[in-house]
């Protein structure tokens, strides 16, 4: 088992990653927990293919569990959501001292740890995440929330979980085009931050998508020490933190304009966002024609493809920029865009243009 820890003066938290480590759940919580209690919060097929190992861990080692089924997706990561989950905790008259656990994907977590950080003022909770995206992103770094008709994630908090634990076992009951959807935030590491990690995923990223056990270990870790250094640097993202939202931007707006119908899920939107990110820093002249081909060819040859939804072939430049400006990142109406200028160094360009933006509008999203 792999583990790296999370340190920085206001924060303190281990990620463990293994393979198989969930049915030793018990005894990794024992030394977390204050009270020998747990909230499992899953969505329903976690709950139905991994309750049996998990509750059996947690007897042996005399935790109570108590699991919390919930069916999520995009449209219901709201606050709607949130109150009922929190109403159902109080229900079990929920105190202080026990710990809530999110099992289970991106979504899930973003909503169980904004309802642990609010639940009596903040209860403690740790993150177990059942897909490749929320392992190797949202479940690192205490990013919590939902969405608003405003836009995406706009209601939520920073709020850390005392502990992460990864298991690349559960991801082999994941379709294929969730591995993709995660391997899109793997790529965007090796963009923004490291080169050799790059050049590691040209040569064996497919063996992620495969399945193979070390492949997955070593992209999960590698991401995860990337973002943990980023994270400690940079909790509340006032600076460097923001490299992480390459192309989310775009892929945020894709995700609303599409309604957040179930025909593009997060990753599949980032991957596009990351193309228009990638396509606008070499219109700008940042990026090489060569860095810029290295990019677009391995999305390309992982099967991450560049296609929009069908009703979003003909948008209008104007209607796309302006959903753009719903993004948290957006001040007085400029945009803050993460532009690349080689691989392995992106950097946060401030102030954007919304008109330059709209003039190469079509040539980017080509
Ligand atoms: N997903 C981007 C971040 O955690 O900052």
């Amino acid at each position: 088992m792999k583990t790296i820890k999370l340190k920085n003066k206001q924060i303190n938290y281990s990620i463990l990653i293994g393979n198989g480590i969930y049915k030793s759940t018990g005894s990794i919580l024992k030394k977390y927990l204050i009270k020998k209690r747990v909230f499992i919060i899953c969505d329903l097929v976690v709950f139905n293919l991994y309750k049996k190992n998990l509750s059996t861990s947690l007897k042996r080692s005399r935790i109570e569990a108590i699991f919390i089924p919930i069916k999520v997706d995009e449209r219901k990561k709201n606050i709607a959501t949130v109150s009922t989950l929190s109403s159902k905790l109080l229900s079990f008259n929920i105190d202080r001292k026990d710990t809530i656990i999110a099992f289970g994907g991106g979504i899930l977590g973003d909503i169980v740890g904004f309802t642990a950080s609010i639940i009596l003022r903040g209860v403690n909770y740790i993150q177990i995440p059942t897909t490749l995206l929320s392992q190797v992103d949202s479940s690192v770094g205490g990013k919590t929330g939902v969405n608003s008709s405003y836009g995406k994630n706009l209601i939520g908090t920073f709020y850390q979980p005392k502990l992460v634990i990864i298991d690349t076992d559960v991801l082999n009951s994941l379709p294929r085009r969730e591995l993709l959807s995660g391997y899109a935030e793997i790529i965007k590491y090796g963009i923004i931050k490291d080169i050799k990690f790059f050049r590691w995923l040209l040569k064996n990223g497919y063996k992620v998508i495969e399945g193979n056990n070390n492949a997955k270990i070593y992209a999960i870790y590698r991401s995860c020490i990337i973002k943990a250094q980023i994270v400690e640097a940079d909790e509340k993202e006032q600076g460097i933190r923001a490299l992480l939202n390459l192309g989310h931007t775009f892929g945020h707006a894709i995700e609303s304009l599409n309604e957040f119908k179930k025909n593009i899920i997060h990753g599949e939107a980032v991957a596009i966002g990351i193309r228009f990110a990638t396509k606008l820093s070499y219109l700008e002249g940042y990026i090489s024609n060569l860095d810029y081909n290295k990019i677009v060819s391995h999305f390309n040859d992982i099967g991450l493809k560049n296609t929009l939804p069908k009703n979003l072939n003909n948008i209008s430049a104007k209607k796309f920029v302006s959903e753009m400006l719903k993004d948290k990142k957006a001040i007085d109406e400029s945009l803050t865009l993460i532009l690349i200028k080689r691989i392995g160094s992106a950097f946060i360009k401030k102030d954007y243009s919304q008109k330059k933006l709209l003039k190469l509008f079509k040539e980017i999203t080509k």
